[in-house]
Parts: C-alpha cells; sequence; structure tokens
C-alpha cells in the first residue's frame, strides 16, 4: 500500500491556477496593506483560507444541481434534504438557513437572554459573537490536552467534564443550553470522544437542560471515534455519527464544511415548541420554512453531499490528506499543533518566529511570508486577531498561542499541491530569522479587526 493518502476520485472538470512571481507578490501583499483579506482570489496559487464552502462538488451533485425546482413552497429537493438529514440525525425538525452562522442567530436569538451562559468546548468566533450580541456570555471548557500545541491526545476536542458539572452546580439556572463543537475548529480541528459526548448528555439530563452541537465537521468528527476509540472500529462512519446525534437535543450547522456545498447550513431541534419559536425567526430573517435562504439546486446539493461526506474512502482519503501535510513538517522539523486535526494543519508560529514578540504579530508575519514566498494563503489565529486592547482599561490579554492556519477545502487539491506547501514552509523555515514583525498601522479599532486591519513592517 501507498504511504500517502491516494485521491479516491479522478478529475473531470479543472480550473487553472496561475503562478505569479515573488516580485509580483511583494507588490500585491503590500497593496493589500498585509491583509491577507484584501487579495484577489486570482492571484493566490493555493488558497488554505478556510475550508468553508470552498470545496469541489461531485458530479452527482452537479448532476443534482439540474434537478433543482425553486417553487417556493416545500420544493422535492427540500424533501430530499430534510429526509437525509433526519436520517442522519435522527432529529425531529430540520430548519434550514443559508449558512451556519444564520442559524446561530435564529437559534440563539430565541434562548440566550441577557447575563446567560453558554459553555462549550470552544466557541467558534461566529457562536462566540452570536451570543454575545444576545447579552449572553460564551464560556469555553475544553479539556487540558486540548490547550497544549505538543501533547499527543487522541480527543483533544473533549469538554473537560469535572470543569463543566461545577460550573452547572452553581450557575446552571443561568445556562439556556449546553454545546459542543465537533470537530473544536477554534482548539485545531481537534475532535469530541463519544465517551464524552456521553457524559455531557448525562450532566445535561443531571441539570435538565438541553444539550447542543455546532455540527459543522461532524462526519470529520465520526471517523476519528471510529479509528481512535475502543469499540467503534468495527460501526460504520454513518452509524457512529447516528450515534453522536442521538445524545443531543438540537444542532446548529455550517453544510459548506461538511455538507460537501459551496452554501448551507441548518439547525435542528427535537422540541415543538422552541422549533415553532425558530421557525417564525427563519420567516423574518431567512425565508420560507423549506428553503431557508437556499435555492431548491442548493438543497438537492446538500442533500447529496450530506451522503458523500460519509464514505468511508472518502474520510480516509481526507484525513489521510491532512495527516500526509503534517507528516511532511515533521520530516522537515517544523513546529506545529499535534495531532493534526480534520480539516487543517496549524503551524505553531511562537515557535517557528520565535525572535518576534507577541506584540508584533509573529503569526501575522508567516502568514505574509508564505504568500510572499509561495503564493499560499492562510489565516493569523493569534495576536492580531484576539489580541485586542480592553475597551475601557487599553489593557491587552495576549492569547496562549500562536497560530497559522492551512484549511485544507475538500476534494480540491492534490496531493503534490500539498507537497509544494510543505516545501515552501520549509524553506521559510530556513530563513525565518530575517523576517520581521508588524504592526497595525489602519482600521485597528474595529471589531473583528483581522478581517480589515492595515498593516506594515515594524523596523
Ligand atoms: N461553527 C464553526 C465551528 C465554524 O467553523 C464556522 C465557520 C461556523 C460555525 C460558522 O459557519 O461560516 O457558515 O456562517 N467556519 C469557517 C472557518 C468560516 O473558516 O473556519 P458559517
Amino acid at each position: 500500500m501507498a504511504n500517502f493518502p491516494i485521491e479516491p476520485f479522478r478529475i473531470k472538470v479543472v480550473e487553472p491556477i496561475k503562478k505569479t512571481t515573488r516580485e509580483e507578490r511583494e507588490q500585491i501583499i503590500k497593496d493589500a496593506k498585509y491583509n491577507i483579506f484584501n487579495i484577489d482570489s486570482e492571484k493566490v496559487y493555493v488558497d488554505l483560507l478556510t475550508d468553508s464552502g470552498t470545496g469541489a462538488m461531485s458530479d452527482n451533485q452537479w448532476a443534482g444541481m439540474m434537478l433543482g425546482d425553486e417553487a417556493y413552497a416545500n420544493c422535492r429537493n427540500w424533501k430530499n434534504f430534510e429526509r437525509v438529514l433526519k436520517d442522519i440525525t435522527g432529529l425531529k425538525h430540520i430548519i434550514p438557513t443559508h449558512q451556519g452562522r444564520a442559524a446561530e442567530t435564529i437559534l440563539f436569538g430565541s434562548v440566550v437572554k441577557e447575563g446567560m451562559i453558554v459553555p462549550n468546548n470552544n466557541h467558534f468566533d461566529t457562536t462566540f459573537a452570536n451570543i454575545m450580541e444576545c447579552g449572553g456570555d460564551p464560556q469555553n471548557f475544553v479539556d487540558e490536552p486540548g490547550k497544549d500545541p505538543e501533547i499527543i491526545h487522541p480527543f483533544k476536542g473533549n469538554i473537560n467534564i469535572e470543569k463543566l458539572d461545577k460550573f452547572l452546580a452553581e450557575k446552571a439556572h443561568l445556562v439556556p443550553l449546553i454545546m459542543l463543537t465537533v470537530t473544536n475548529n477554534s482548539g485545531g480541528g481537534q475532535p469530541v470522544s463519544m465517551e464524552n459526548i456521553r457524559k455531557v448528555r448525562e450532566l445535561a439530563n443531571k441539570y435538565n437542560k438541553p444539550f447542543f452541537f455546532d455540527a459543522c465537521r461532524f462526519a470529520e468528527n465520526a471517523y476519528f471515534i471510529k479509528i481512535r476509540e475502543e469499540g467503534y472500529e468495527n460501526k460504520s462512519v454513518k452509524e457512529i455519527a447516528q450515534e453522536m446525534f442521538s445524545y443531543v437535543d438540537g444542532t446548529t450547522m455550517s453544510a459548506k464544511k461538511d455538507g460537501m456545498a459551496n452554501m448551507g447550513g441548518f439547525v435542528a431541534v427535537n422540541d415543538d415548541q422552541l422549533s415553532d419559536k425558530l421557525k417564525e425567526k427563519l420567516i423574518l430573517k431567512e425565508g420560507f420554512i423549506t428553503y431557508g435562504g437556499l435555492a431548491g439546486r442548493d438543497l438537492e446539493a446538500l442533500a447529496r453531499g450530506f451522503e458523500e461526506v460519509l464514505q468511508e474512502d472518502y474520510l480516509e482519503y481526507r484525513i489521510g490528506q491532512v495527516r500526509f501535510l503534517g507528516e511532511l513538517l515533521d520530516e522537515y522539523g517544523i513546529p506545529y499543533l499535534k495531532p493534526t486535526g480534520g480539516h487543517a494543519v496549524y503551524l505553531d508560529a511562537k515557535k517557528f518566529m520565535d525572535h518576534i514578540p507577541q506584540k508584533y504579530f509573529p503569526a501575522q508575519s508567516l502568514v505574509v511570508e508564505l504568500y510572499k514566498h509561495g503564493g499560499i494563503r492562510t489565516v493569523e489565529i493569534g495576536s492580531f486577531m484576539f489580541a485586542v486592547p480592553n475597551k475601557e482599561t487599553g489593557e491587552i490579554k495576549f492569547p496562549d498561542l500562536e497560530l497559522v492556519r492551512l484549511a485544507l477545502p475538500r476534494r480540491v487539491y492534490t496531493n503534490s499541491h500539498i507537497r509544494y506547501v510543505a516545501e515552501v514552509i520549509k524553506e521559510i523555515f530556513g530563513y525565518r530569522q530575517q523576517c520581521k514583525g508588524m504592526k497595525i498601522v489602519a482600521k485597528g479599532d474595529t471589531s473583528l479587526r483581522h478581517f480589515v486591519a492595515e498593516l506594515d513592517y515594524v523596523e
């Protein structure tokens, strides 16, 4: 057997990408004010900014798009979407939305009130912001291994059950629901074990609280359970996903990830009254309850995508490709968050750029260098994103980790692209001492500043 992940597909349609020269890229990133979000995608050679909505659809999905029934109510594609999701999740009410954060707005807008607290392993930034928007307080309870980039542990996405229990014993009256993000994106795309999910269910019962998933990457999580958790090796990934969902009362999902399509999402619940409330909000914000901001053809692509994502040869290749990039980095001695997660490799920029203090954004300096040297677009998850001065005191709290995320779009890049990325990183590692720190020169006061702020090098 080959020791690299073999693609379980062949390529029928290609999209040309163009290389630029280092000279051109130096000008492009300078004109973009050293903010990667300002670069035209046509000027990017390998785009690892996100795995969200950037995947390639199959011939089966494209064929389904032609069968779009664009009726306003109860189109046939909605029926397919609902049937497939009921089968996987077992949840009673499926409510479509145009993407994940719309599902969050509708859910949190219905259940989170001023002063309430929502615990999670790690909130993704949109769940965090949506809870804050409702006057709530999003809190993280990821277990200790999930905080250490070096520790090898099979389920670094697990929530700390003891801490959660203690917290609920004191504050349950303030908690509208308990959430668990599978896989844990903000913590490195790390999975949560079935045992951990079961224990959260027990706590939810003990304190009589609803339990929800943020299920963007549920299939990747299920596959990790299959290969890492005792007792699941002979179960199908679909059975494992079904068991995962059997423990929750509801879920939100951005289907731009494991829905294998470019747009879509949903919220699902068992509770009839909550469902009525959500549907009322849906009609106000997104659209009628059988399309929720999506075209019939999108619903069909998603219905087919949810079936394809559970195919085990696909998941073996998918998780294998991410691991493959990690193994190449190991060969070159590059520091990254271990073990590799489901959808991305996270470079440890604190170690990689150990000559740049956190206040000069070592991870952003690496993001810029990856673009300059190889035309590779990635995203900073470190001080540039999080070390925002407190509005009242001006105090800056630096994050524990300085990461650069290399998110792999689904079925898009070949293993040659992956090798190319690893080699670019290796070369930068060789001359990293020459890379300078960065400072914000404009638009630093905006909320979510990493999308818009302008930077320059410190001399
Ligand atoms: N929850 C998680 C865990 C996510 O990773 C994302 C999106 C969302 C919710 C929101 O979904 O984008 O459809 O509104 N993550 C993308 C990323 C943007 O790059 O990690 P959305």
